[in-house]
């Protein structure tokens, strides 16, 4: 086995949810016990822990146990799956969803099923790892072009002489905060006949029209959108969204369907109830943006670029891991928990501080935040 360069180890640490909303509770390096209210992780809504969610899958849970304890072949699929499903596509206008167990299968199965060995993928620079993993398992021929860089997508596109090509990015970046023209993506997969497959996982319940995801409203030139259930909906699992004929072929040929244990009815009873929940209060995301700009303007006045995008992802570039790392511990500090994210989870040099607005935090968490991050 390879051996993991030093700067590239990375420690598990443990965390459990304290009573006060979004405290977590864990060991520090000198294995002292520490609180720390939790601006890192992809709970946007604050879901997670929700009553109505933890009652959800409780009941799902007695009435039909913990594991589905199949596949969706043989025994595992429920009535809640497909009311899930059913649920999912009327949100989001589409014809067919199909659940997932985690996000990372679903991109895996949506490149398999949109690209094969005579396919040319152009996929943004940046995205998810799953994704990357799907296409090399598809033995498609690939091109990245750079971040959100749509001219660069057109002149691989011009350059694609009649090939079948897939098109592949994400409506909100995780690490970075940032979303493409997605209007724009679609003319061009329209004006060079691309499919175009659309990760919606941080975007999904905080984007878009009520939250509806950034692809809400775009045409059928978006083949497949990929959701999770891990982030905002505050559950695990997850979903393709598209037409009948792709999803009826997902059902019919993807192993990362078929071949697994189907999603845990707890989780997906969550889920429902999560989409519910999001369903009742269409402003939740759009509240979360004008937050999140408010805490954007405020870093900015620390002397912070204004950091970019739109979402609940606020992405403060240091460079270095060392710096990013003494940010981290600084935060700590001051009771907050923003992790430092280093390569090679983003691109060398690029070390930064991955600041996640929350629904309902406390009303002088971003004061703290500020004045951990005056310059050092
Ligand atoms: C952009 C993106 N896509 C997909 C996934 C995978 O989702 P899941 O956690 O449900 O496997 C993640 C989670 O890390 C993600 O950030």
């Amino acid at each position: 086995m390879e051996r993991i360069p030093l700067d590239r180890i990375r420690r598990i640490r443990i965390w459990e949810h304290g009573k006060e909303e979004g405290l977590l509770h864990g060991l520090n390096e000198k294995n002292k016990k520490i609180s720390l209210l939790d601006l890192a992780s992809n709970d946007y809504l604050s879901l997670s822990t929700n009553p109505k969610l933890v009652e959800a899958a409780n009941l799902a849970m007695i009435s039909q146990g913990v594991g589905a304890g199949g596949s969706r072949f043989i025994t595992g699929s429920r009535p809640i799956h497909k009311k899930l499903e059913n649920a999912l596509g009327e949100w989001l206008n589409r014809e067919h969803v199909l659940l997932f167990p985690s996000g990372f299968q679903a991109n895996l199965a949506a490149v398999i099923a949109l690209a094969n060995r005579n396919t040319l993928i152009l996929a943004d620079k940046l995205i998810h790892h799953s994704l990357l993993v799907g296409i090399h398992a598809s033995g498609a021929k690939f091109k990245r072009f750079a971040h959100n860089d749509l001219n660069e997508l057109q002149k691989y596109l011009t350059l694609s002489h009649g090939q079948k090509v897939l098109v592949i990015t994400e409506s909100l970046f995780s690490m970075q905060g940032t979303s493409p023209d997605l209007e724009k993506v679609c003319l061009l997969c329209k004006k060079y006949n691309a499919n175009l497959l659309v990760d919606e996982a941080h975007a999904l319940g905080v984007m878009g029209y009520q939250g509806r995801g950034l692809c809400y409203g775009l045409s059928d030139q978006v083949s497949l959108i990929s959701g999770t259930f891990g982030k905002a909906f505050g559950s695990g699992g997850a979903f393709l969204a598209s037409n009948k004929f792709i999803g009826e072929d997902l059902v019919q040929k993807s192993g990362a369907f078929r071949y697994t244990t189907a999603l845990a009815p707890p989780l997906a009873a969550a889920a429902l109830e999560a989409l519910k929940i999001i369903q009742q209060n269409p402003s939740w995301g759009e509240e979360l943006q004008l937050e999140a700009k408010r805490w954007r303007n405020q870093i900015n006045t620390q002397g912070w670029d204004y950091p970019p995008g739109e979402g609940p992802i606020i992405s403060i570039v240091i460079g270095s891991n060392k710096q990013s790392l003494a940010y981290q511990k600084k935060l700590e500090q001051n009771g907050l928990l923003c992790v430092a994210i280093r390569p090679p989870t983003v691109p060398e040099g690029t070390s930064r501080l991955r600041i996640v607005v929350r629904r309902n935090l406390p009303k002088n968490t971003l004061q703290k935040l500020t004045s951990s991050l005056a310059k050092q």
